[in-house]
Order: structure tokens, then C-alpha cells, then sequence
């Protein structure tokens, strides 16, 4: 070993030996803590001892948070860390359970399930949580044992002795009292939600069942429950009259009881007598005259129908309306202007088909047509009927050399037809002069 080398080794033992003790006193380094610190809060000298504080929520890591300043200007035992705190298991709660968590950290929540049997009390929260301080935050009581109500059903009551409140699993049977059907479920259970299953059922209006009929059936009958609206069908056995409604239905007068509509109807034999109508037809064409049967009637030629023309055969075999019957059709008596009949033994007031009537003119008039005769026609009227001019009809002639003139002077057209109204009107006024002179004679 080289002198230098030597001398140089020798003064760093000398060096360390001779050091005083209090120039020794070396500051221990402010360690750099996540989530914490050490207390108190001061130059930490060798010999000091200090306490770690974690952040809330967090605890330290290891058996003692104490550690020693040495005269090396470390910490002993080193300085632990700060680690996240955990809540130990959360409190039993009576008739829960909860998610199957093992780890607690700070923040974790838990959740609570009633058991079986059990309902959450209103209002509660099932929920805890792990709070910084490592505790659980405070749990009431969460869950009673299930009750169902008793089953409330107007009309209707409970087979078994009536109890105010049921516990899960409790059966219960129903009943209607007379002249209501029971509508759902006859046997109910207490739910573990507090509620019965299937639900409650309720007590329905019922008619009962239809009226009788004699001689018939109902047809129509699908079910023995007759609720508000129900139809029920008749009919007759074979060869008899349904007398009434074919149908009737359950319903309400009051709203509170419910009855059939109308009593059954009846089933009877209805035969009308065979409808003669002389001088007529029937259609359609039947043999037998049943209840209800309709038939139509019309007249041979030259006869109308007298009363009305369709008749139904009714329940006590009558036809209604009545029969009508076919009378003679008549011409009534033909009147000719400035004419009469010629034979006073014709003035009658109506005339037969085939009938004739003879006409003369009044004196100074003259028939216009070849014939003086008219016949009744089978429909009622008249062949045409002759009529009676004036000699030498100057009268109108003048009226229609008037009119002409009118026209031709270019008298507007509005004003000549106002103008033929009046001629019109005058005619008229002379039709019915002459007449007034026929009857006066
Ligand atoms: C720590 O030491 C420094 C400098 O040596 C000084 O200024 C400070 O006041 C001391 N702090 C405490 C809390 O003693
Ligand atoms: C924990 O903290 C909560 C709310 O901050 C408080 O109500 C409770 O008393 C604390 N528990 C303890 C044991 O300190
Ligand atoms: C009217 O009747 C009479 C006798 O009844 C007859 O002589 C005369 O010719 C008849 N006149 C006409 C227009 O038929
Ligand atoms: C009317 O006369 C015609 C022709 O002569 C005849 O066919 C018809 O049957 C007659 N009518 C009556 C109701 O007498």
C-alpha cells in the first residue's frame, strides 16, 4: 500500500473517533407519506420519537405507527405507509341476508334482503355503509314477517272463522252469498309480498237460471253463470208457434238485483184460417197459415184492393190487420164544360167498368170530338171525354190574336208570360162560370 494511501485511511479512523457527540445530531429526513403524516409536526432530531397519522380512511401498515429518530438519521422501525382502512363484517340484521361480499373498504355499501316470510319495513333503507371512521352507519330494524290483510270481498265472506291478518303460506277459501257467483280464484294464498295469490277474487250478480218453457227448449245455453247481459235462446218443438221474444237477457231495473228481461215466451199451435179474398191473389202461395205467417193480396183487373194489402196471422189465429177485399173499380161521373150527360138516367154518381156515358153540348156550343160517348176504363178513368166548343169561338180567337200581337211588338218575355198567366187565370175564372151555370140548371 502506497504511503499516501496509508496516512490517508488512518486520519478517517481518527476522524470518527474524535467526533463530538453532540455535533452527531443528524435532523431524521420529513418522510413523504401518502395518505398521512408523522406527528408532531416539528425538526425531528435524533432521539425524538413520532406518531404516524393517516388521512381519514386510511390506517397504518404494520403493528406500531410510533417510530425513533436515530443517530444514523434513520426511523426506527421504518416508517410505515398508510393503507386503506376496511370495516370488519357489517352487523347481523334479524331475518336478512345480504350480497355475499368479504372486503369491506371504506365506501363499500352493503344491502340487506329480508328472508323468506319477511317484509321490508316501510321507510327503511336497506343499505349500510362503511364509513371512514371504519364503522357502519347506524341499521334500524328492516324486515317484519309477512302479513296478508284479510281478503275483503263485498257479497262474500271467508269459509273459515274470519281472521284479521295472515302469515305467508296461509290458505283462505271464499264464498258468495246467494245470488252472486264468485269470479277468480275460490282458494287465495298469503304471498310473500304481503298480498294474496292468485288475487282476490269478487263476488259477481248472477240471474238466476232462465224461465221454463213448455213445449220448447232454450238453445243457447253455454254456461250455467247467468252474468248481467247474458242471452238465452227459445224455440218451440217442432209444429208449434213461438208466441214472444225468442230471446231474453239478464239485466237490471234497479242496479242492484239483476232479473230476466221479459218471461219466457210460448210455444203454442197458431193456425190462421186459409185468407180468401174474392176477386183477388195471395202471394206467396202457402198451404198452412202458421203464427207470424205475412201474405200479400192484390186484386184481379177492374177490382181494388179495399183495406190493406198485407195481413200476419197472429197469436190467437186472427189476421191482422183484417182481410182486405176487392171491390168493382168505378169511373166517378164525367163532367164536360158547357155539356152535360145526355140521359138524366146517367146522372149517376159512379159508373162501372165498361160503363158508357152519352154528353150534349149546351146551346151555342158544339161536341168537338166524333164521338159523344166516353167508357169507364178498368183503371178508373175515362176515355177521353168529348168536348164542347162555341159556335164559332171568336173569344178565343181574339185572346190569341192578342198574344200573337204581344209577341210580336217585342214585348219582353217576362211580361208576356206574365201576361198568358193572366189570360190563364181568366180562362179559369171562366171555366168556373160556366160551371156555376151547370149547377144552377
Ligand atoms: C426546523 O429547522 C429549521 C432550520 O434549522 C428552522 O428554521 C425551523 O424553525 C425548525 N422548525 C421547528 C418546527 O422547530
Ligand atoms: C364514525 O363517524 C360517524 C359519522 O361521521 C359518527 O356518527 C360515529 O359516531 C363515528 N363512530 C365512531 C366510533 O367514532
Ligand atoms: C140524347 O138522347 C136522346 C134520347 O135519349 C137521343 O135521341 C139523342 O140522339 C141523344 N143525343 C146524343 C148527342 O147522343
Ligand atoms: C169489359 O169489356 C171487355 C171487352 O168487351 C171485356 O173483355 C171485359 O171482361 C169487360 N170487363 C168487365 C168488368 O165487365
Amino acid at each position: 500500500m502506497p504511503l499516501v494511501c496509508w496516512l490517508g485511511h488512518l486520519l478517517a479512523v481518527v476522524g470518527l473517533v474524535l467526533q463530538p457527540a453532540g455535533s452527531l445530531k443528524a435532523p431524521c429526513p420529513i418522510p413523504d407519506i401518502t395518505h398521512g403524516q408523522l406527528e408532531p409536526a416539528q425538526n425531528f432530531t435524533s432521539g425524538s420519537t413520532a406518531t404516524l397519522t393517516c388521512d381519514p380512511g386510511y390506517v397504518p401498515l404494520g403493528a406500531t405507527s410510533t417510530v425513533r429518530c436515530l443517530a444514523s438519521g434513520r426511523w426506527y422501525p421504518r416508517v410505515p405507509s398508510c393503507i386503506p382502512g376496511h370495516c370488519s363484517y357489517p352487523p347481523v340484521i334479524d331475518h336478512t341476508d345480504r350480497n355475499p361480499q368479504r372486503e369491506f373498504p371504506v365506501g363499500t355499501t352493503v344491502t340487506y334482503f329480508c328472508r323468506h316470510g319477511y317484509t321490508l319495513l316501510p321507510g327503511v333503507s336497506p343499505v349500510t355503509t362503511c364509513l371512514q371512521n371504519l364503522t357502519w352507519t347506524t341499521i334500524p330494524k328492516l324486515c317484519q314477517e309477512v302479513q296478508c290483510p284479510s281478503p275483503n270481498i263485498q257479497h262474500g265472506r271467508e269459509m273459515s272463522p274470519r281472521k284479521d291478518e295472515y302469515t305467508l303460506g296461509q290458505q283462505v277459501e271464499l264464498q258468495c252469498e246467494p245470488g252472486y257467483v264468485l269470479r277468480g280464484s275460490q282458494r287465495i294464498q298469503c304471498w310473500s309480498d304481503g298480498t294474496w295469490r292468485p288475487p282476490v277474487p269478487y263476488c259477481d250478480k248472477v240471474c238466476g237460471p232462465p224461465p221454463k218453457l213448455t213445449n220448447g227448449q232454450i238453445t243457447s245455453l253455454k254456461t250455467e253463470l247467468f252474468l248481467y247481459g247474458s242471452e238465452v235462446k227459445y224455440r218451440c218443438v217442432e209444429g208449434m208457434s213461438l208466441i214472444g221474444d225468442d230471446s231474453i237477457y239478464c239485466t237490471s231495473d234497479d242496479g242492484v238485483s239483476l232479473a230476466w228481461s221479459k218471461p219466457a215466451p210460448e210455444c203454442r199451435v197458431v193456425r190462421c184460417p186459409r185468407p180468401m179474398v174474392e176477386r183477388g191473389r195471395m202471394t206467396p202461395q202457402r198451404f198452412t197459415f202458421p203464427y207470424g205467417a205475412v201474405v200479400r193480396f192484390s186484386c184481379d183487373e177492374g177490382f181494388v184492393l179495399r183495406g190493406d194489402a198485407e195481413s200476419r196471422c197472429l197469436a190467437d189465429s186472427t189476421w191482422h190487420p183484417p182481410l182486405p177485399s176487392c171491390q168493382p173499380v168505378l169511373c166517378p161521373q164525367p163532367h164536360v164544360a158547357n155539356g152535360r150527360l145526355n140521359s138524366t138516367l146517367d146522372g149517376k154518381m159512379w159508373y162501372q167498368t165498361n160503363e158508357t156515358a152519352t154528353f150534349e153540348c149546351f146551346q151555342g156550343y158544339h161536341l168537338s170530338a166524333m164521338s159523344s160517348t166516353a167508357t169507364c176504363l178498368p183503371d178508373g178513368n175515362w176515355t177521353p171525354l168529348p168536348k164542347c166548343k162555341k159556335d164559332g169561338d171568336a173569344d178565343a180567337c181574339e185572346e190569341v190574336h192578342y198574344i200573337k200581337a204581344a209577341f210580336e211588338c217585342g214585348v219582353p218575355i217576362a211580361e208576356v208570360k206574365t201576361l198568358l198567366e193572366i189570360q190563364k187565370l181568366l180562362l179559369e175564372v171562366k171555366k168556373l162560370n160556366v160551371e156555376l151555370q151547370n149547377l144552377n140548371k
